[in-house]
């Protein structure tokens, strides 16, 4: 296992009714930032409830609606322009992840003088942040719980992550039952999200971490069970609380840290959304078994064979044969079960246009992943995924 220094400093107030914990934020002051998508929250009632909740403690709420999904830097210097104008004390995220890593960077660059995109270039110039608060409406991102942010400058065909301590909520309500109004599309891109985050982890060379790799097949194993009970059962409690904490414990850093290894899928399908916005999820969710099958060999294929058995019960000895199986059910999983896109070609991408660009810019991140990526290899994904 390698060295590591491990802090999740985010308070979580996990289940029904935990909403009333939004008093508590007069701790950081009374002017806030109330940062929200586009309009889901009035409509299931969050909205008014929260408000009521942040008016009773005398909290003054300035507003920003509209995060888009895949978020724009152009909101984030939107919501720093009204933090800094009215001395805003905290930045409040009511929604999935896009609303999320938007208030993060918002926090940040509320409390830096240059131009809100250089901390999304630069993590390290990220010296100061308003304390940030999340109400989580959508399982998948695990923003609630971790120090990234994704945001996009579709300008420039840009996407990128930034990160660090400060962007860590300080605090985090979960209730399980504001998710119960989510699509069956971004349901199904949700649990694929956080399963990408899981194989992420996963798949690494670090010897001595059975524990990390135990928890997430656990994990993989829930996402198996409850993401269909979630898809054909919205209101279900259980399924709905199970993906919650799924999707917070797939990227806060438990199964992570001691087995680091650079990210690969991920760098591939933030290209994908940043040419195409297309929806992250369903990015991941067609170029992971594509990814599985391309870096299969007999040199991979005893990790791979082990989430096979531990992860879908396949009972096959052979490394291989049982590695092709996995693959063959986490198709069959995504695919036929949740209903996600299987193509490229299916969440409208019409042709291969920009593939040697998005490979270059990828392959500079996927180096020191589970197996490097070549820009070569990263164009070979992208158009057997097209
Ligand atoms: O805008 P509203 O009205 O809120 O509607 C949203 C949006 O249309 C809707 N939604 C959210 N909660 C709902 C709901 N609709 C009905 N009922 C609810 N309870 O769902 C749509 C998608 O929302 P979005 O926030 O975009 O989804 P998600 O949570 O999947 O976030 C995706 C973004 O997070 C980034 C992705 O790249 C993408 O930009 N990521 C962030 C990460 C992080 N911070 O650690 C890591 C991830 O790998 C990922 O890259
Ligand atoms: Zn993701």
């Amino acid at each position: 296992m390698n060295n590591f220094t491990y802090s999740v400093p985010t308070m979580i107030h996990f289940g029904k009714g935990q909403i009333s914990h939004l008093s508590e934020l007069k701790e950081s002051g009374n002017r806030l930032l109330l940062v929200y998508g586009s309009g889901s929250i009035k409509k299931s009632g969050l909205y008014d409830e929260a408000m009521n909740i942040l008016k009773e403690n005398d909290l003054t709420v300035y507003e920003l609606s509209g995060v888009e999904p895949n978020p724009r830097i152009e909101t984030v210097r939107k919501g720093a322009q009204i933090c800094k104008e009215n001395d805003i004390d905290m930045v409040l995220a009511i929604g999935g992840g896009s609303t999320i890593d938007c208030a993060k960077v918002i926090a940040a660059s509320s409390c830096y003088n240059g131009d809100a995109w250089d901390l999304v270039l630069d993590k390290t110039k990220i010296k100061k942040a308003l304390p940030i608060y999340t109400v989580l409406t959508l399982a998948a991102t695990g923003s609630e719980m971790d120090e990234y942010a994704v945001i996009s400058d579709l300008t420039l065909n840009e996407k990128l992550g930034t990160g660090g301590q400060l962007l860590k909520p300080k605090m985090s309500i979960l209730d399980p039952t504001y998710t119960f109004t989510v699509s069956r599309k971004q349901t199904a891109a949700g649990v694929a999200d956080m399963m990408s985050h899981t194989f992420e982890n996963y798949f690494n060379n670090v010897e001595g971490t059975e524990m990390q790799a135990g928890f997430a097949e656990t994990i993989l194993r829930c996402c198996l069970q409850y993401g269909p009970i979630a898809l054909n059962e919205p209101t279900n409690y259980q399924a709905r609380a199970s993906l919650m904490w799924c999707s917070s414990f797939a990227i806060n850093g438990t199964i992570k840290r001691g087995c680091e290894v650079s990210w690969c899928i991920h760098p591939i399908e933030h290209e994908l959304s940043a040419y195409y916005d297309i929806t992250h999820g369903e990015g991941l969710a067609i170029l992971t078994p594509v990814w599985m099958e391309y870096i299969l060999n007999e040199k991979t294929a005893k990790k791979m064979a082990t989430m096979a058995r531990n992860v879908f019960g396949i009972q096959q000895k052979d490394d291989l044969l049982a590695s092709q199986m996995g693959i063959e059910s986490l198709k069959e999983f995504f695919f036929d079960t949740m209903e996600l896109p299987s193509t490229l070609r299916e969440t409208g991408i019409t042709n291969k246009d920009n593939f040697e660009i998005m490979a270059t810019k990828a392959a500079s991140k996927c180096k020191g992943s589970f197996v490097p990526l070549s820009k070569e290899d990263i164009m070979e994904i992208l158009n057997r995924a097209f």
